[in-house]
């Protein structure tokens, strides 16, 4: 305990004197998300890199996050403490073969989700997360064929709700497309009266059992919200941290132990001051790339 107050300590003293802001995803560690100065989903860790005036950023998440980050604010230092913290996800869909798919649908709109790498953005017409997603496909003019990258289960969930037909990648999260129907029934055969919650890169037939649909942030408010006092969680097990901390007195249940992400688990705070004594290791992002993928970024960040 000596050790960990001595390290949050010296995390907060110098990330002061670096003039530094610490953001973290939902899904990172717990002592990660208490050190952090905006804990969020995709969209709101976005909004704030772009919005911030502090001169260095710290990113408790995945590479795609701090990439975007360095879209965002070129004029920044944007750190990832764990260099190799990645997202086997954006790593299903290269600018290459997205390339390939373009030429072979001539005039395609190109939506992707945030969970991509720089270089794919570069391609792309317009970003989303799993909490805009339904809005920017509404947003596309009807004329035009779309391409949806990187995730399927991300993408025939927005293409149900948003009524658009979108020809889309075949990639996914592979930890919540682990999750089952039955992971989740045996669940809630145990918790009869919780509420489900699902994040859409889970599989539709998981996606069917939700009495709630929504990215991290919106399963939050939900939990906050609901008179209920019992839910089953379908997504990372990260967020069980804020849960927990948010709403009080309600109990969650994560939907399978497995929902656990390797890479969000990798940084530690011994990681966080080393980066931000060494301001090492940098994300950056080169400036052909970045002027294309700030384009996409943008447009995204447009949408209401
Ligand atoms: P959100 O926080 O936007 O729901 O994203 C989920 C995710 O898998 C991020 O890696
Ligand atoms: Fe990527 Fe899934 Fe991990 Fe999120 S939880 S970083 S989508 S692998």
């Amino acid at each position: 305990i000596a050790i960990h107050e001595q390290l949050v300590k010296e995390i907060m003293q110098l990330k002061q004197q670096r003039n530094a802001i610490i953001l973290s995803h939902v899904y990172q560690p717990p002592e990660i998300q208490e050190v952090a100065d905006l804990v969020g989903d995709s969209l709101e860790l976005s909004r704030r890199a772009a919005a911030t005036d502090a001169g260095v950023i710290v990113f408790c998440g995945v590479h795609f996050m701090a990439e975007s980050a360095a879209v965002l604010s070129p004029e920044k230092i944007v750190l990832l403490p764990e260099a190799n913290a990645g997202c086997p996800m954006a790593d299903m869909v290269t600018a290459e073969a997205l390339r390939a798919k373009k030429n072979n649908l001539p005039g395609a709109q190109v939506v992707c989700y945030v969970n991509t790498s720089a270089e794919v953005k570069a391609e792309c017409d317009i970003a989303c997360t799993s909490a805009n997603a339904v809005q920017v496909v509404t947003s596309l003019p009807t004329d035009r064929p779309i391409i949806f990258v990187p995730d399927k289960n991300l993408g025939r969930y927005v293409a149900r709700q948003s009524g658009r037909t979108m020809n889309i990648w075949e990639g996914c999260c592979p930890i919540h497309d682990q999750l089952s129907a039955d992971d989740v029934l045996k669940v809630k055969s145990e918790h009869p009266k919780a509420l489900v919650l699902v994040h859409p890169e889970c599989r539709p037939e998981v996606v069917e059992l939700a009495d709630h649909v929504a990215s991290t942030t919106g399963m939050l408010r939900f939990a906050r919200e609901s008179q209920n006092k019992e839910f089953i969680v379908a997504t990372e097990k990260g967020i069980l941290h804020q849960l927990n901390k948010q709403c009080p007195g309600k109990s969650f249940y994560p939907a399978s132990d497995k929902l656990v992400c390797r890479d969000m688990k990798s940084i530690t705070l011994e990681m966080v001051l080393h980066s931000l004594q060494t301001l090492e290791p940098r994300v950056t992002v080169t400036a052909v790339v970045r002027e294309r993928a700030l384009k996409c970024l943008e447009k995204m960040l447009a949408v209401q």
